[in-house]
């Protein structure tokens, strides 16, 4: 997609996102074709791409809007999401949020502690509201990747312990503002061993139990995202393993008749469609390595910093024989590298560099530090 649209990205002032819209329409597509074989309701995760053209396909393709802040909801709104397809998670919620999510008749809040429920009932009688929520618990399952992004672990900020769950429901009894409709997990991101999910369904088997021996009935079981993609080989798995990933679910989650199930995907749905095109300003010779300094940096990806994490790079422009490079940004923090080195032809100023699969928690992350230009994004 990218050599056959060379001419157009030389045209571009560098550096930008281009977004491959075909290849995002299969993976959207796929995944509600694999997820509609079990009657599965897919809310996309706003917080990996909220681009107004990206949102517009998300709806077209019927997912709902899973949201982290007041701002996401007002931009689900915006772009045609119903409100009965907003779901609202975050461990943070502020009281404006809560206040314009109420307002807005939201589908549902994903609660995360006992205080945020006693708020949240007291917003509502205010407005006199009942608010539907779905109680996040942390199951405790390891989700196997970065440490930064994994969030189903005791240790972590996230969610309900199972220790506190007897007194949540004694809470909830008093709370008459609220009603109960679901339960909620998320264990982490970029998750490629899918043996976890399989742990998570074990898990949320056993709540479910628990809840079922409490004579709490349950309609909806969220589970939230997680499922990674293949950094590593963009082109050859342009789209996740859906198929896998669903049937996995349909295989080892026990479900009570009528009940639904709820998933929040952000990165699987749009990560590989996007990447992130810079320019090479300079190469300079270092004692050991040769530097590759482009226009782009952190802050237009971060990932490669925060969580040293591998994007493929490519020299769009170059095929001469190979070179190895440190390729940096030009910001003034030596995290500022997207990769130690990297094996590139032959690179010189004015070469096109492709950082891939920064569709996902790329250009939402992007920041203005050092008062760079907020980089423009470009849809073929
Ligand atoms: N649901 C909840 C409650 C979440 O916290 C997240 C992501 C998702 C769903 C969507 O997860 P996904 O399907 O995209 O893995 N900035 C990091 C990723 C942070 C993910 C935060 N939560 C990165 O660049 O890897």
């Amino acid at each position: 997609m990218l050599k056959e649209n060379l001419q157009e990205l030389h045209q571009q002032t560098t550096p930008f996102y281009v977004y491959d819209m075909n290849l995002l329409r299969q993976t959207l597509q796929t995944a509600k074709k694999e997820a509609d074989k079990y009657d599965y309701h897919v809310h996309y995760a706003f917080k990996a791409n909220v681009n107004a053209p990206i949102l517009s396909e998300v709806l077209k393709n019927g997912f709902g809007a899973d949201c982290v802040s007041g701002n996401e909801i007002k931009a689900a709104i915006e772009n045609g999401f119903s409100p009965e397809d907003v779901v609202f998670a975050g461990v943070g919620k502020s009281d404006a949020e809560i206040n314009f999510a109420l307002d807005q008749n939201i589908f549902c809040f994903n609660c995360e502690s006992s205080h945020e429920l006693e708020i949240l009932n007291e917003l509502a009688e205010k407005k006199n509201k009942t608010a539907r929520i779905a109680l996040r618990i942390n199951p405790n399952v390891n989700a196997n990747t970065h440490k930064y992004i994994t969030t189903g672990l005791e240790e972590n900020k996230f969610g309900i312990n199972s220790w506190e769950i007897d007194n949540v429901l004694e809470l909830l009894q008093t709370l008459k503002h609220i009603e109960l409709i679901g339960i909620h997990f998320h264990i982490g991101s970029q998750i490629t061993d899918l043996t976890v999910f399989k742990n998570l369904c074990t898990r949320v088997n056993e709540f479910q139990e628990w809840f079922t021996s409490h004579n709490i009935k349950l309609q909806h079981l969220n589970v939230g995202g997680g499922l990674g993609v293949d950094y590593y080989h963009p082109e050859e798995n342009a789209i996740p393993d859906f198929a896998a990933y669903f049937g996995l679910f349909n295989q080892f989650l026990e479900l009570r008749p009528g009940q639904q199930v709820h998933f929040e995907l952000g990165r699987s749905l749009v990560a590989q469609s996007g990447t992130l095109i810079s320019k090479v300003l300079y190469i300079k010779k270092g004692i050991t390595t040769n530097f590759a300094i482009l226009d782009a940096g952190m802050t237009e990806l971060i990932r490669p910093a925060l969580y040293q994490s591998y994007h493929k790079i490519e020299n769009l422009t170059s095929d001469k024989a190979a070179v190895k490079y440190d390729v940096v940004g030009p910001i003034c923090e030596s995290s500022d590298c997207f990769g130690k080195a990297v094996e590139l032809p032959e690179t010189n100023r004015g070469d096109l560099v492709a950082l891939r699969t920064a569709g996902a928690y790329g250009e939402v992350m992007a920041s203005n530090y050092n008062l760079r230009e907020k980089a423009k994004a470009l849809y073929i």
